[in-house]
């Protein structure tokens, strides 16, 4: 054997460093993120545009304030602000200089832990879902109804920054027919949207009235974690946790501690600097890539794209980047309208509704706006749901918010396909579950807008 030359010494040991750098990285992360931080809730209230626009400069520029339900346009919407130990005097300092109401509502919160064991019901038939799963338990969940009903499959649309499938579920009776997408657990913190999205299926799977009002007229898609990496870290570790987990390393200029995350939220399209990190690019992301490009191949079929979230009782339509209607807004506002009205009679549940500019504010790169401009679908909403006041989590509501989404998909899709259907292939009309007083005036506005 030869000595080593100083060329090859040299290569050794950058390889042996770049192993101690990749290896360690984890745990140096870990470390670093591993501290317990305490959060104060309030609620703020915003009377005027001046003090709006203060409440949205602190949202967007200060990462120790968590806006959870944003700074909306609303009045009558409370603002929920969770503020971090360190900042609370500088937060309250600053709201009493600019003479902004706000109430002190909890210190220290936390919400429930999830329940890693799965429920059993008393009827062996039915399983509703009571607790917020795991990828885990998603995924044993999935197998098991895999199994069971020829009307489900699984899709895997791509995998995440930290390789976790991507699983999407199809949903189908019957030929071919448009296609409605449903995407949620954009935020790591959302917990809500995923559970509700999983037991709406659940609904579907046991009630041969929903196949019919539902099914019989569209193939259904569900992305019930679309944020797989950010939801899986704040269950486990850290609840407020909103982006996904891409690690920016060597560390790069972006607002936390350690480099970590994008708001796949809002990387649909460029956004200017702000505590959001939208990332470097529109769609630079491993998760938006992959739900782009499974749009893409279904965008000619798509009748409906619907995101869930939680934290709010709101219905947005687009658009969030520009105060400008979309190009059936009339339409959008009338199912909106009736829809509301049912929500209001049904379940004693008051949703605001209207364009994301108007209602929460102007932002940019969100799913919603990028599916409406690029695809031009038909209808394009964002639904927060929220049980009464209870801003956070809890198991107990996901039934009754999966009843009120149910409502909501009941109320619009009968009216959308009557209204859009034709415009699809394999178009099958369905006006015996719709109030014909709605699309009479529907296609009233339909005529005035064409002509
Ligand atoms: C969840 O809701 C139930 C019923 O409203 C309540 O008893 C429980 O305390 C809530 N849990 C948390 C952590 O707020
Ligand atoms: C709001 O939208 C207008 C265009 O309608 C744009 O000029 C402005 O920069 C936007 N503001 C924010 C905060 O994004
Ligand atoms: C409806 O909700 C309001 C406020 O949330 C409450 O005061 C009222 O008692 C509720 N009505 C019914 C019939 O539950």
């Amino acid at each position: 054997m030869h000595d080593l030359t100083e060329l090859e010494i040299v290569t050794i040991m950058l390889a042996l460093l770049y192993t101690f750098v990749v290896s360690w990285k984890p745990l140096l992360l870990y470390a670093l993120e591993n501290d317990i931080v305490k959060y104060t809730l309030y609620e703020v209230t915003a009377y005027n545009q001046r003090e709006r626009a203060f409440l949205y400069s602190l949202h967007i520029n200060n990462d120790k304030y968590i806006f959870v339900n944003g700074v909306t346009n609303e009045a009558a919407i409370p603002i929920y602000v969770i503020v971090k130990e360190c900042c609370l005097e500088l937060f309250e300092k600053d709201l009493y200089a600019n003479n902004i109401d706000f109430t002190y509502i909890k210190s220290n919160i936390l919400w429930d832990k999830p329940n890693s064991k799965l429920k059993s019901s008393g009827n062996k038939n039915s399983t509703p879902i009571n607790s917020f799963y795991n990828s885990f338990k998603m995924k044993l969940w999935i197998e098991v109804k895999l199994k069971k009903h020829s009307m489900f499959s699984k899709i895997i649309i791509g995998k995440t920054y930290e390789t976790k499938d991507l699983i999407a579920i199809k949903m189908s009776v019957g030929k071919k027919k448009c296609a409605v997408l449903v995407v949620g657990g954009e935020e790591g913190r959302d917990w809500m949207s995923p559970a509700i999205i999983l037991n709406f299926i659940e609904n579907i799977l046991e009630s041969k009235e929903l196949i019919n009002k539902l099914l019989e007229y569209c193939d259904f898609y569900f992305l019930p974690v679309f944020n797989a990496d950010g939801y899986e870290y704040s269950l486990r570790k850290d609840k407020l946790w909103v982006k996904n987990r891409k690690v920016f390393f060597p560390k790069k200029m972006c607002n936390d501690r350690v480099a970590i995350g994008v708001n796949i939220d809002r990387n649909w399209f460029f956004n200017k600097a702000s505590n959001l990190y939208a990332g470097e690019r529109p769609i630079s992301e491993e998760e938006p890539q992959a739900l782009f490009r499974f749009m893409n191949n279904m965008a000619n079929n798509l009748l409906m794209y619907i995101n869930v979230r939680s934290f709010d009782r709101l219905i947005t339509i687009p658009y969030g980047y520009t105060t400008e209607y979309s190009n059936n807004h009339l339409i959008l506002m009338e199912i909106l309208s009736a829809t509301c009205d049912k929500l209001y009679n049904i379940h004693n549940a008051t949703y605001f509704y209207g364009n994301t500019a108007n209602i929460l504010y102007n932002f940019s790169g969100n799913s919603a706006d990028w599916v409406k401009e690029k695809f031009n679908i038909p209808i394009v909403m964002t639904v927060y749901l929220k049980f009464k006041d209870h801003l956070f989590p809890n198991e107990t509501h996901i039934q009754p918010l999966t009843k009120q989404f149910t409502s909501i998909m009941v109320e619009i899709l009968p009216v959308v396909n009557n209204i859009y259907g034709p415009l699809f292939s394999n178009h099958k009309s369905c006006f015996k579950f719709t109030n014909r007083f709605i699309i009479a005036s529907l296609l009233l506005h339909t005529l005035i807008n064409i002509h």
